[in-house]
């Protein structure tokens, strides 16, 4: 999977790193990117060697300025633009995957830059990183599952103020708002997601991929179901490990 021209994906230790690597148009979401980001996600779902995968941006502007204007003037109108770029499921892809997901965000963290961010399951900002979903400005919405995502994420207070009045975030904002889990000086962003990767690839995959499932599949639940998927995602693992029966699971 070396022969990429917009992404770099490279393996260590159970870790998959993948790098947005359009440096030159801070990393800008184009459709050559998508192709290249669905493959490299298949690889990341698939491959039983990758426990947790870190996402981040290759130069020192941006983690990902959103999607590409020039491919947007370029096409009929920016509502073509947008179907053609999203016909393949790569939002889909990257929700499904059970394995965790962490991004290192730095710079400009725009429009589909923020939601490549929501897809994963913890952010870690650096103090430079600044976001924002100017879609709305643009005539557009997110298309991405942002809208989803962000409110999600964000509540829908925070989430409607940055998607309705376009407001950018500076990082310690971006923190208030709960869009990311901490901020760490940008020398130290890759090694704390590198840190935090490690320590949960350490962890059994399967109690980590259920735990992921039980709280993504369970906040679209009511409590009642949620429960029930939780005790079933739970019995599967006592059953793996030919622990016996729930009861034993005193948790
Ligand atoms: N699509 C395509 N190219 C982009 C881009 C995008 N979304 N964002 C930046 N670039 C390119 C610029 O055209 C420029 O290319 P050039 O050097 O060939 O002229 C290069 O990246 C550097 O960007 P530049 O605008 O010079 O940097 P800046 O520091 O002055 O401004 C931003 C940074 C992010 C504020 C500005 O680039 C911007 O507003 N980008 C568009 C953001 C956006 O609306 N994204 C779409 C969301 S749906």
């Amino acid at each position: 999977m070396s022969n990429f021209e917009t992404v770099i994906y490279q393996k260590q230790d159970a870790i998959g790193y993948v790098t947005l690597n359009r440096p030159q148009a801070l990393n800008a979401y184009n459709m050559r990117m998508r192709d290249e980001l669905y493959q490299v996600l298949g690889a990341i779902k698939d491959d039983p060697d990758i426990r947790v995968a870190i996402f981040s941006g290759s130069g020192n502007k941006a983690f990902c300025a959103g999607a590409d204007l020039t491919e947007f003037l370029t096409a009929p109108s920016p509502t073509i633009a947008r179907q053609v770029r999203w016909q393949r499921d790569v939002w889909g892809l990257f929700l499904n995957i059970a394995k965790p997901l962490i991004c290192a965000l730095h710079g400009y963290v725009l429009g589909d830059g923020v939601e490549i961010a929501l897809c994963c399951d913890i952010r870690i900002a650096a103090e430079d990183a600044v976001f924002g979903v100017p879609e709305t400005g643009l005539g557009i919405i997110p298309a991405a599952g942002g809208s989803q995502t962000l409110s999600r994420t964000t509540g829908r207070a925070h989430a409607l103020e940055m998607l309705l009045a376009g407001r950018w975030l500076k990082a310690e904002e971006a923190y208030r708002f709960k869009l990311v889990n901490q901020i760490v000086p940008r020398d130290d962003l890759l090694p704390t997601a590198e840190r935090l990767a490690r320590k949960i690839g350490a962890f059994d995959p399967l109690a980590v991929s259920h735990a992921k499932q039980a709280i993504l599949r369970g906040l679209d639940m009511s409590l009642k179901d949620g429960l029930a998927l939780e005790n079933r995602l739970g019995e599967l693992l006592l059953n793996r490990k030919g622990k016996g029966s729930r009861l034993s699971n005193t948790g």
